[in-house]
């Protein structure tokens, strides 16, 4: 029997609570800080994601069997380190494993060490230099990304040398991501189709998951600047076998090998982001957790009970442990504020039946809500994620948007196009 601490407070966490509180071998779910979403399958607690101190001790005197982490950011501040030297279990990377996210220059260069494919780069601190290389190259569009962790806003598709330029000076000049853009990654533009392969991996053993599709930009066809994600399906059509294949030999059988050569432990989530042109997969980049919102289409498609699968991360048993999927397809529709991913507007009541409980096909996840005198309220950007699973793909899109129109707060608006690609 286990019980279980998740960090988190998003549609992710909602996701994962959801899965979570499926197994019959579940005693406790608590979630820090969670949502009213993740309040319908465990307990709230009160602490925030980021202070690692009370969430210890709160793991500690609850007696809990093992911690999930949601976020980037505590894994990055080395959370499992500290839970690991007092006996606890956790799943996620060591805060050197961490760094794959939490730094692109280290990631880059771990990728070039190890023969992992992705786009040329290089890296500067100095506003000149940055400047004189892209000049030098003179090849657009460029790519320019803060080095540090930027909340998913870190990164400039530039596509003539005055918005590169002005993305430098962001960066390195006006420090507009702070501590995190003191350091940027010119990289080379990658063209292609993206999707997003998550992976368990308990440092002896990596398992893929069945591959899902974000859609980053704000509007419909991929225009307008780019958000969390706007939605998400799975499979994603452009994961054909020969993709899987390649992925597998090129980019998570170097990357497990690469980190055991270094010793560095890994026993958690892994998230490739990948660009794909012709059936050739490059690494854009790593992430050392589970996607929001490709969670909310890879976990309902997963049949295995999960705590099962964490117990095996850390133990370092994943090579024993069945992973079995469904074969349905799923959808997300990401329902906004509005002004995202700008400046919000918060406090909006939410009306319509989220709980749908009526429906096994369809079901509401909660982001960016919170509860005022017993109303549902929004509260940031990414409000609710709207999940619909079939057979059919097409079914699957159709039911989403249908439950979608019984949905609503001022403001709100969302792409009609999530999942398209993939018919
Ligand atoms: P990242 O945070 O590194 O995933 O970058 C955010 C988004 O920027 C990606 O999802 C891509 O849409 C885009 N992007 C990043 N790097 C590249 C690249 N080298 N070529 C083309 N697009 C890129
Ligand atoms: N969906 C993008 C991310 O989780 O980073």
């Amino acid at each position: 029997m286990t019980r279980l601490l998740l960090i988190g407070s998003g549609g992710r966490e909602h996701a994962l609570a959801r899965k979570l509180a499926s197994s019959p071998k579940l005693t406790q779910l608590f979630i820090a800080p969670g949502n009213p979403g993740t309040a319908q399958y465990g307990k709230n607690v009160p602490i925030s994601e980021s202070d690692i101190p009370a969430l210890l001790a709160f793991a500690k005197s609850e007696s809990i069997d093992i911690t999930l982490v949601g976020p980037e950011g505590p894994l990055v501040a080395g959370i499992v380190d500290r839970f690991e030297s007092q006996g606890l279990k956790i799943v996620g990377p060591s805060q050197a494993g961490a760094q794959l996210e939490g730094s692109k220059n280290w990631s880059k260069a771990f990728m070039i060490r190890h023969g992992i494919p992705t786009a040329k780069s290089a890296a500067f601190t100095e506003y000149a230099e940055a400047v004189s290389y892209i000049k030098e190259k003179n090849n657009f569009p460029i790519v320019i990304k803060a080095d540090g962790l930027a909340a998913g806003k870190g990164v400039t598709v530039a596509a003539d040398f005055d918005s590169a330029e002005s993305a430098l000076k962001d960066a390195l000049v006006n420090q507009k991501f702070k501590d995190a853009g003191k350091l940027v990654v010119i990289e080379d533009f990658l063209k292609g189709e993206e999707a997003s392969i998550l992976a368990f991996i308990d440092g002896k053993t990596i398992v893929p998951m069945v591959a899902a599709q974000d859609h980053k930009a704000v509007f419909d066809g991929d225009t307008g600047p780019n958000t969390g994600g706007m939605g998400a399906y799975s499979p994603a059509k452009i994961v054909t076998p020969k993709v899987l294949q390649r992925v597998h030999e090129q980019v998570l059988a170097p990357l497990l090998a690469g980190l055991a050569k270094e010793n560095i432990a890994y026993k958690g989530i892994v998230y490739a982001g990948l660009m794909i042109d012709n059936e050739v997969p490059q690494v854009i980049e790593f992430n050392v957790r589970f996607g929001d919102p490709e969670t909310q289409v890879v976990v309902p498609r997963l049949k295995t009970d999960l705590i099962d699968i964490l117990n095996a991360i850390v133990t370092q048993t994943l090579i024993q442990q069945p992973i079995e999927w469904r074969d349905d397809a799923a959808v997300c529709v990401v329902l906004a504020a509005k002004g995202y991913p700008g400046d919000i507007e918060s406090g909006k009541p939410i009306d319509g039946d989220i709980s749908r409980t009526s429906d096994p096909d369809v079901h509401v996840i909660q982001a960016g809500t919170t509860l005022q005198d017993g109303q549902l309220i929004t509260k940031g950007g990414r409000v609710l994620g709207v999940v619909g699973t079939d057979h059919s793909l097409a079914t699957a899109i159709q039911k989403t948007y249908a439950a979608i129109s019984e949905i609503h707060f001022e403001g709100m608006h969302f792409r009609r196009d999530i999942g398209k690609k993939g018919i």
